[in-house]
């Protein structure tokens, strides 16, 4: 089998690394990936979004699975491309990438499922929007519509926030088309889990739950980011909640996908907030999460090729897969300035001494080559340092000696990964 990847950050080196592993492998390429990815795979300096020069270079050289890292790709149809020339892609059609790409279309369906999210209106008049949120009262949260990067939440805790978010989004044009039109909706509290579910269209099988870091600065203090770190299991999601959620959430909303001829095939990575009612949704994305998909990888047991293209083919029958019942964790190196913007071009020392701590995995999720074999900073996000030990402080010690072997002084991580779980 000849896969190939598509996308450049932590995630697609690990959806790589881990492919790399499988003996039905026998070939791995990569669009555009990173230099970490070049030790795995064979590097294709296409864009993640060229769709039609994607499907063309899958074409051309015998490609039997495309899988999409990002949702950019899949919203932009790469899966729909890809059905169109007779290969199988792990991702969703756009219809159902739709999912991810407006906040509104996912209250209608998880609502039409009948699957527990916080209450909502959606507005695309500035006054109207106001008026509801003055009549709530705060704490209250306001999103953009769109895709925008993960800044297009507003978690408001007093009226004023929430109508100053109204204003830049839908007024101001802060995240230009993708804020014209807003969601409103009740703020949950709560524990944040980020559960993942293999999907064939029709079936769903539960991958495995994580905790993330959204939050730049040490103690969940400062803006929010694509995620700083992340681990496995997520020990306040308990089987039972797992069961609950597959079926309150994943399967009724695969139910209603389908209904409405939108079969979701690939990953639905749920957002929920454990709240003191249960399980609720907080958004859905439709493809793995970043970083929570290294630290899965470096968990999961079984050959990821064989469940990922089942899932691409739509028939998930037959698959189970085994993951370690060791923890795993890891934590994001960003360059100074993330999450605004991050210096470019630092040369990182030191990758050799981190990567050889014993049981270390290093990632690359954001780097470039430089000239004379140096790797550089080329991204907010990155590297991803992570490990699998016995005990989650175990792996937390590996991976947070790797990072003190990097000559980095550009770089920063959050030191308090898994503080959660470990207290
Ligand atoms: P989202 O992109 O919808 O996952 O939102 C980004 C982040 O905002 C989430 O990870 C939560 O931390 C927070 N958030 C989103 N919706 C809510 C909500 N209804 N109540 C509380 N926090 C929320
Ligand atoms: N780490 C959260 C995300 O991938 O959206």
């Amino acid at each position: 089998m000849k896969v190939l990847v598509v996308g450049s950050g932590g995630r697609e080196h690990a959806l790589c690394w881990k492919l790399a592993q499988s003996p039905l492998l026998a070939k791995l390429w990569c669009a555009p990936g990173n230099p970490g990815i070049a030790a795995v795979a064979e590097c294709v300096p296409l864009a993640a979004t060229a769709i039609p020069a994607l499907v063309a270079f899958a074409r051309d050289n015998g490609v039997g699975l495309v899988v999409a890292g990002p949702e950019a790709p899949l919203t932009l149809g790469l899966a729909d491309a890809c059905e169109a020339a007779g290969i199988p892609c792990f991702g969703p059609v756009a219809a159902a990438a739709r999912l991810e790409g407006s906040k509104d279309f996912f209250k209608q369906v998880a609502n039409a499922a009948g699957a527990p999210t916080a209450r909502h209106a959606t507005f695309d008049d500035a006054a109207a929007a106001r008026a509801h949120i003055r009549a709530q009262g705060a704490p209250i949260v306001v999103k953009a519509d769109g895709l925008a990067a993960g800044k297009g939440v507003v978690v408001a805790t007093t009226v004023a926030e929430a109508e100053d978010a109204i204003t830049e989004m839908m007024e101001r044009g802060a995240h230009g088309e993708a804020g014209r039109r807003v969601v409103v909706e009740e703020f949950l509290d709560g524990e944040e889990v980020s559960f993942f579910a293999l999907c064939d269209g029709a079936r769903a099988i539960a991958l495995a739950a994580a905790q993330d870091h959204k939050r730049v600065g040490e103690g969940d203090t400062g803006p929010n980011t694509g995620g700083m770190g992340a681990y496995s299991p997520a020990p306040a999601f308990t089987p039972a909640l797992e069961a609950q959620v597959m079926q309150t959430c994943i399967q009724p909303v695969l139910a209603e996908l389908e209904r409405r001829g939108a079969p979701f095939r690939g990953v639905l990575f749920a957002g929920l907030m454990l709240t003191a009612e249960g399980p609720k949704l907080l958004e859905f994305n439709v493809r793995f999460g970043d970083p929570e998909c290294q630290a899965l990888m470096l968990r999961l047991e079984s050959d990821l090729l064989p469940a990922l293209l089942a899932a691409a083919r739509g028939d998930l029958s037959g698959i189970s897969l085994d993951w370690s019942a060791e923890p795993s964790l890891l934590v994001v190196m960003a360059a100074a300035g993330y999450p605004g913007p991050p210096r470019a071009g630092t040369r990182i020392g030191g990758l050799a001494a981190a990567a050889a701590v014993p049981g270390v995995q290093v990632f690359h999720a954001g780097t470039r080559a430089g000239e004379d074999g140096a790797v550089l900073a080329a991204g907010g996000r990155v590297l991803g340092i992570g490990a699998r030990a016995p005990t989650l402080r175990a792996a937390r010690d590996v991976a947070y000696a790797a990072v003190d072997a990097l000559d980095w002084p550009d770089g920063f991580c959050r030191r308090d990964i898994g503080w959660r779980a470990l207290g």
